[in-house]
């Protein structure tokens, strides 16, 4: 099912991490063709303790005394250890903070299988996966899909660390699409060439597995070497201007792409878990149209915004969207040269 990426919604999350809220809400036992009636209307986001409220008032009555009665157990601490153990994520909107408090609040609820129907960055489908449930993991954006390709599999085996090393040593810089497109945009010439060498030669394997790995070790690595981790805005010159900086990171900014992407492979490898339950992930799809059956459905939509011109997360991601799609990213781009419409 093809995305129409104008119902990617938008979202007003504060840079201040205090004036942040969540809005995700647990559901059980609900077939999800009626999620666009349950999708919240928008409205103002809510607080923490709404939240709370609004997971307990929508489980059974059976699971509210499982939830009520929950104690600490030992395979508590195996799992709160897990999650220390997940990557980093950089990402607008990531619940990877709150999946201890997420876990507290799900532990007590009799479910097998769940959906994360706006997963993003996969945190809470591999929170749910630890906890040995069935995931299906969704997400508007395709970036986000195959990140989830590489997060929630087992894969320590399926890419060895000198294989990894050696293709990103062979990399052969060239001066295609990124350096035509986006010249002095988001990252310098030479870094461009090597992301278009680095593109070509990911989208040339045909393994998906293996191919999602080099995708998420390369769109973390992207992420880190932008201002804000973001692509709202091509602000290049924030990072190349010689001034006094009170905020960013220039060094993390400067660093070579090669030894990033080797950082988040490591990070990827070190993770403990092995799933008993493989998951689906499904192709990226716009959360109404996802037709099936789930014992939980797990929503965290973007918060909505009236204001027509704030950023979505298409803005905000769309050159890791594009990397994604990097054969037929110029069928996307607006005239502005920025994004896909
Ligand atoms: C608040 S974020 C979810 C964060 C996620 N729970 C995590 O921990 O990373 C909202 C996500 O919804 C996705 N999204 C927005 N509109 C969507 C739609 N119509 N259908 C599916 N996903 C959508 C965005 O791409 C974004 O990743």
């Amino acid at each position: 099912m093809k995305l129409d990426y104008s119902t990617l919604e938008t979202e007003t999350l504060s840079n201040n991490p205090k004036q942040n809220r969540i809005d995700s809400i647990a559901i059980q036992n609900q077939d999800v063709r009626q999620l666009k009636s349950i999708v919240p209307k928008p409205k103002k986001p809510v607080s923490i303790e709404q939240i709370d409220e609004a997971i307990i008032t929508t489980i059974t009555e059976k699971n509210k005394n499982n939830l009520l009665n929950n104690s600490s157990t030992t395979s508590d601490s195996n799992i709160l250890d897990e999650i220390q153990e997940f990557p980093t994520t950089r990402y607008y909107g990531s619940k990877k903070r709150l999946l201890p408090w997420i876990y507290e609040n799900t532990k007590g609820l009799e479910f097998n299988t769940v959906l994360d129907a706006f997963g993003g960055t996969a945190s809470t489908s591999l929170l749910f996966q630890t906890m040995g449930k069935k995931v299906t993991f969704n997400d508007g954006l395709k970036c986000n899909q195959i990140m989830a390709t590489a997060l929630l599999q087992n894969n320590k085996e399926l890419l060895p660390q000198k294989e990894f090393e050696e293709f990103i040593k062979e990399v052969i810089p060239n001066r295609g699409f990124i350096s035509h497109t986006f010249h002095n945009d988001y990252f310098t010439e030479e870094e461009n060439q090597w992301l278009d060498g680095i593109a070509l030669k990911i989208h040339s394997l045909t393994c998906e597995k293996v191919k999602s790995i080099y995708f998420y070790c390369l769109f973390q690595a992207c992420l880190q070497k932008r201002p804000f981790n973001l692509f709202h805005r091509k602000n290049l010159n924030l990072r190349l201007r010689d001034v006094k900086r009170s905020f960013g990171n220039l060094k993390t900014w400067n660093t070579e792409f090669s030894v990033l992407m080797l950082r988040s492979y490591k990070q990827l490898s070190k993770m403990t878990t092995n799933f008993d339950c493989s998951p689906i992930i499904l192709p990226a799809t716009d959360a109404s149209e996802i037709k099936g059956k789930f014992d939980l459905v797990y929503l965290d939509p973007p918060y909505i915004n009236s204001k027509p011109t704030s950023d979505t997360y298409l803005k905000k991601y769309h050159f890791l969207e594009g990397l994604s799609n990097y054969h037929s990213w110029s069928d996307h781009i607006k005239d502005d040269g920025s994004r896909y419409s």
